[in-house]
């Protein structure tokens, strides 16, 4: 994917998903504003980025609040003049809990991340993007977008809510030039599905991944570099009559409705 001369934001570039996604912008040329609320992981990314000739900025930001998302568009815009791609993917997936003892302070979390993070996002990064004519973001909703996972009552919400506002944006600023799309991950191999085995199987957290990736059809978890080639053909040129939709990668999960056994080993 060619993105030379184009501008990218990734939001979480500090995280697994986030950071193989700023790999894979700066490998397609262009230049990429880091955009995490840990300054390690983001300015990690961003040093990665930089020594394989990179061009980036690391801007630290809470996306839950509004002056910091505002912070970070102003950043990219004072640094390189233009915003093309906006990956509008931070995320933390909460407590495990039923409804019924669901903290209310840990769902108001969730939400406050998953989704009043993107809604600022899109609020402030769209203006750049219709005052071009031109631009394409992502969002990062999740299967749990589509389906739910039992005990996960706020992450599973938030992700349904991503995928809402996708297709309110998108219509709003089609006539622009702009696209708005999500993706749908499945499992993937970064520290938020690792967190999730630990919470799930304190004991054993190993076995509790290997049988997880057993109900998955390709056999195995999503690799990071997998969401994020999407995202790239989502930004790219080559998807540009594809603007509302939610696309899955999931190694076929949630076409088995999460209950697949393998017939052969
Ligand atoms: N890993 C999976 O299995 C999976 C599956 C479906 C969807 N997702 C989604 O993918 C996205 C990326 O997750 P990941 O797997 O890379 O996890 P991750 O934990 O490795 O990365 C998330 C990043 O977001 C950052 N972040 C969290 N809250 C923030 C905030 N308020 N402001 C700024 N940055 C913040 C974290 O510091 C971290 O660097 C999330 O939206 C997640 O819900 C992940």
């Amino acid at each position: 994917m060619d993105f030379s001369g184009k501008v990218a934001i990734v939001t979480g570039g500090g995280g697994g998903i986030g950071r193989a996604t700023s790999l894979g912008f700066a490998k397609g040329g262009a230049k990429v504003v880091v955009v995490d609320r840990d300054e390690s992981l983001g300015e990690g990314t961003a040093g990665i980025l930089r020594q394989q000739g990179g061009d980036t900025t690391y801007v630290r930001a809470d996306v839950t609040k509004s002056a910091d998302v505002q912070a970070y568009v102003k950043a990219a815009l004072d640094k390189y003049g233009r915003i093309d791609c906006f990956f509008n993917n931070a995320g933390i997936e909460g407590k495990l809990a039923d409804t019924v003892d669901y903290d209310e302070d840990a769902f108001d979390q969730v939400i406050a991340v998953n989704v009043r993070g993107v809604f600022l996002g899109l609020k402030y990064v769209l203006p750049a993007l219709i005052k071009q004519g031109s631009g394409a973001v992502v969002n990062t909703a999740s299967v749990a977008g589509l389906v739910a996972t039992p005990g996960m009552s706020a992450y599973v919400a938030s992700k349904h809510a991503v995928i809402g506002l996708t297709k309110a944006a998108s219509g709003e600023v089609a006539r622009n030039g702009v696209r708005v799309n999500a993706v749908c991950p499945g499992p993937i191999d970064t520290r938020m599905i690792q967190s999730i085995a630990q919470t799930r199987s304190p004991n054993d957290p190993a076995g509790f991944a290997a049988g997880y990736q057993q109900m998955i059809p390709i056999g195995r978890y999503g690799r990071a570099e997998e969401i994020a080639n999407l995202v790239l053909f989502l930004c790219s040129d080559a998807s540009s009559n594809m603007t509302g939709g939610h696309y899955v990668s999931d190694g076929g999960r949630t076409a088995t409705g999460g209950a697949f056994t393998a017939v052969k080993a």
